[in-house]
Formats: C-alpha cells, sequence, structure tokens
C-alpha cells in the first residue's frame, strides 16, 4: 500500500514511524513531513497540505492507496471531502465533520444536544456582551477563541481584566478569523485526560489514556503552548473511564453527527477533566493530540495502518488495539521565544541513538550545516521503560545531552 501521511509536526513523524512497521506499507510520502520523517519514508515539502486540489493531484500523481491526515488544519481546510469525491480512501472527517474542533460554539451544540457532559458556555461575537458576561461571573474565567488557534487561543486566568483584555485580543484580531466570536465557559478543575478514538461507520474504537502538559513552564504556570510534554499509561486511570467516555461522549457524538447528515471517520480526541461532579468533555478535537500521539505510538502494538485502511472503507466494529505494559514520557524541546516568537535556525547538536529513547522530529530543518530548529516545539523526547520513573529518566538523559541555544524544557514531566 502506497500511504501518503499529511503533516510534518512530532505527532506524524511517530504516525509515520508507527506505519511502516505495517507488513501492508510499500511506501510512505510525508506533506510536507520534517527531516525525521525524511529517514523513514519519501518527503514532499512544496505542496500545500492545506489545498485539497493539490492533495488530490499528488495523489494521482503517486498513485496513492490511503490518505492518513494528521493536523486539524488540511481536515477544516476539505482535503478530506475533496478526496472522498476523488475516490482516495482517507482517514480523517470531512470539513463538516472537523467542525468539532474548528467551531468550538459547534462542539459545544453537539454536546448539549447529545446530552454529554461538559462546562456552561456561551458564544460572543459582540465585546460589550462578552464583557458584561465575564463581569457578571466569578473567576477564574475561560476565554477561548472559537476558531482554530494552534493551542494558543484558549485563557484561562483570576484576572477579570486579563480576560477583558483576552477577549479584546480575540474579537481584535489576534487570531485572526479564529477569534472573530468567543467562547466563554465556567472553569472547571481536576485531573485532565486525554482519549483519542479511531472512528468510521459510527464505531468508535478506544486508544489508551494519555496526559498532556499544556503550559510553558513548570507547575503549570506560564502561557498555554500546543504542548510540553506527555506520558502513558495513567495509572489514576482505568479501563471503567474508557468504557464510560465511549458510551457516554464517543458514541453519542458520532450518532449527533449522524444525524445531522455527517459520517465521521478518522480520529476523534476527547479531552475529558475530572471534576468532583463526575468527568466532564473540555474539548474534542477531529485529529490525535499532540504531544501525546508521540508516547502512544511506541506502546501501541497492533497494525495500526491495518486499522485505518479498513476505517476508511467502513468497517472497524470488532477491532480492539493491543498495547505493551511499558511507560513511555515525552519531554519536548522548545525554542527559545516559544510560544509568541519561536527563534529558527538555531543548530541543535547531540542528535543520535540513546537506548529505549526515541527523537521525533516537530519544528526542525536541514541546513548546509546540519539539523536547526525551525519553529517553537523543536523535538519530542521519548523515553520508555518498566516503570515511569525509568520512562522518565531515559527521557530526561537525552533532553540533557540534545543541544541548541536557549533550549527550553519542563522538567515536571511524569513526576509523580
Ligand atoms: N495535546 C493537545 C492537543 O493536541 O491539542
Amino acid at each position: 500500500m502506497k500511504v501518503l501521511l499529511l503533516g510534518g509536526g512530532g505527532r506524524e513523524h511517530a504516525l509515520g514511524w508507527k506505519l511502516i512497521q505495517s507488513p501492508l506499507l510499500d511506501r510512505l510520502i510525508s506533506c510536507p513531513g520534517n527531516p525525521g520523517l525524511a529517514t523513514i519514508g519519501d518527503v514532499v515539502d512544496d505542496v500545500d497540505p492545506t489545498d485539497p486540489e493539490a492533495i488530490v493531484h499528488l495523489c494521482g500523481a503517486h498513485g496513492i492507496d490511503l490518505v492518513v491526515v494528521g493536523p486539524e488544519a488540511p481536515l477544516a481546510a476539505g482535503v478530506a471531502d475533496a478526496l472522498e469525491a476523488s475516490r482516495i480512501p482517507v482517514f480523517g472527517p470531512t470539513r463538516a465533520g472537523a467542525r468539532l474542533e474548528s467551531s468550538k460554539s459547534f462542539a459545544k451544540e453537539i454536546m448539549a444536544s447529545a446530552g454529554i457532559p461538559t462546562a456552561g458556555s456561551a458564544t460572543f461575537a459582540d465585546r460589550d456582551a462578552a464583557v458584561i458576561h465575564l463581569e457578571r461571573s466569578s473567576g477564574p474565567y475561560v476565554v477561548k477563541a472559537d476558531g482554530l488557534a494552534a493551542g494558543k487561543g484558549v485563557l484561562v486566568t483570576e484576572s477579570l481584566e486579563s480576560a477583558i483584555d483576552w477577549v479584546d485580543d480575540c474579537l481584535g484580531g489576534k487570531f485572526g478569523d479564529a477569534g472573530s466570536s468567543i467562547v466563554l465557559e465556567d472553569y472547571l478543575s481536576g485531573p485532565e485526560v486525554s482519549l483519542f478514538y479511531v472512528c468510521a461507520d459510527g464505531d468508535a474504537i478506544p486508544l489508551q489514556p494519555a496526559r498532556d502538559y499544556k503550559r510553558l513552564l513548570d507547575g503549570d504556570e506560564g502561557p498555554n503552548t500546543g504542548g510540553m510534554g506527555s506520558f502513558s499509561p495513567l495509572e489514576d486511570i482505568d479501563d471503567t473511564l474508557v468504557d464510560w467516555t465511549t458510551t457516554h461522549v464517543a458514541l453519542p457524538t458520532l450518532r449527533e453527527l449522524a444525524a445531522r447528515g455527517i459520517d465521521y471517520t478518522g480520529f476523534l480526541y476527547i479531552g475529558l477533566i475530572l471534576t468532583s461532579d463526575g468527568p466532564k468533555v473540555l474539548e474534542f478535537n477531529c485529529r490525535l493530540g499532540d504531544p501525546e500521539t508521540e508516547v502512544l505510538m511506541p506502546r501501541m502494538t497492533s497494525d495500526l495502518l491495518a486499522v485505518l485502511e479498513a476505517g476508511a472503507s467502513g468497517g472497524i466494529a470488532d477491532f480492539d488495539f493491543s498495547w505493551s505494559d511499558r511507560f513511555a514520557v515525552n519531554v519536548v524541546l522548545a525554542a527559545p521565544g516559544y510560544p509568541d516568537s519561536p527563534q529558527a535556525g538555531l543548530a541543535i547538536t547531540g542528535i543520535e541513538s540513546f537506548s529505549d529513547v526515541h527523537i521525533f522530529h516537530a519544528a526542525t530543518r536541514e541546513s548546509d550545516t546540519g539539523v536547526e530548529t525551525s519553529g517553537g516545539r523543536v523535538l519530542n523526547i521519548v523515553g520508555l521503560g518498566d516503570t515511569l520513573s525509568q520512562a522518565r529518566e531515559r527521557a530526561y538523559g537525552a533532553a540533557h545531552q540534545i543541544d541548541f541555544e536557549g533550549k527550553h524544557f519542563r522538567t515536571d514531566i511524569a513526576e509523580e
């Protein structure tokens, strides 16, 4: 099978690494890929992965049998719609399904209609109405840009003034169209869990849970980022929560979408918070998590490609993923200036083979002198071990040895 993998971050490097282990795979092409993906397959970096026609053309030129979409942007741009119209198998939802992520207000509407527990919320395009709502609430305040903002459109703050400033930033264009309306949510507290499903034909097959760290600094301080680290499995979560989420969240969501004429095929990411009132949904995404995928792929022992191919053509009903018992811990190395203005062009040294460590590239590029930074989250350093602390030691051992000027990483990922 010839597979086209769209995307070029750490999630896609981890997905590509997993896909090439399948006996079904003949050739992997990534678009736009990254230097890590270039070591395990072919890379096409001169085609825009969010351009539906260009991707259909690329598939025709290379005889692609299956397209696997990593990030949300191609899905929100309608790449899966164009592929489906051209009868090219694709694992990823259509633009209508991707609204679960590309519109937070749509996701809230689906949850309300399907009776899914979530935080109370209200959507505003009018600044004054939003400010009145905030002034009538008690903090902490949760303000979210309605559209896609690469994980950076959310503010959680105790300060009414900062919340109002964020409303002004969003409605004032900080996130472009993504912030032209905002969602104000009730604040919820508790441990968070990321759950993922492979969905097709009304079925939802769970992956194992993972936990990520969204804030930039130790102790969950600093701004929200795309994610600074992750680990799996979670010792505080058992199958009961996964079963509950399948029954009370994943399947009702698929049914609600189907009732609206949306046949959802693709990954579904359910961000949960475990409150004292029970689990509630914080967010939906139409893709796998990043940096969670980087700890799940090394632990999955099933043939992922076989499942995605079956999903793209309908039938996954009886499938069950199998997993290794090992622990995986991912420490993200970020560029100085991340998340606001990460510095590109910094030479990276020390990328070598470490025992029981995977290095998944994210924002890197090749230069005349070697690999260098090209954006914010540069590398994912994933340690594996028989215990969480062993996996952690291995990840941090390599994270200290790999270097670039101004390298930043959290020191408390998977701390027990
Ligand atoms: N880990 C957060 C995300 O993928 O959106």
